[in-house]
């Protein structure tokens, strides 16, 4: 009984970890929000837009974010946000932003 516990929570820890990790990805998006702009999702100087970020379907950020990294979605501003993420990041990143809108107000 005691073991098979053991290893239950050691899978889902670690499925915890291949999910993303919210309060990571909350640091690593610092640098993000300048542009993603939240809570308006528009950079307010230059106001020019940017995609909302807040909210975004978790599985989305990462394959858009990977697309940037590997070249495959062409951007210049965002390829060079994305080329020195880990896989792990993404995953982090992506769990953060996809997080915001929770129980929000539509
Ligand atoms: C210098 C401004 C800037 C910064 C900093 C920035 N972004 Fe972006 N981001 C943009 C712009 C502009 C676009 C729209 C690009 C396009 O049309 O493909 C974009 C697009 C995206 C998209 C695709 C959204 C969609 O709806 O398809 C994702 C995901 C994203 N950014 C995530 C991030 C993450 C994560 C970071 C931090 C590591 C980051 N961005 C930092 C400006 C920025």
């Amino acid at each position: 009984m005691k073991k098979s516990l053991m290893i239950g929570l050691a899978l889902l820890s670690s499925q915890a970890m291949a999910a993303g990790d919210i309060e990571n990805g909350q640091k690593i998006a610092y640098t993000c929000t300048g542009c993603h702009g939240i809570p308006f999702y528009k950079n307010p100087y230059p106001n020019y837009h940017v995609p909302r970020l807040g909210g975004q379907n978790e599985a989305y950020l990462v394959s858009a974010l990977k697309a940037y990294r590997s070249g495959d979605r062409k951007h210049s501003t965002m390829q060079a946000q994305a080329g020195s993420l880990t896989d792990q990041d993404i995953a982090d990143i992506a769990a953060y932003f996809a997080s915001l809108n929770q129980g929000a107000k539509k």
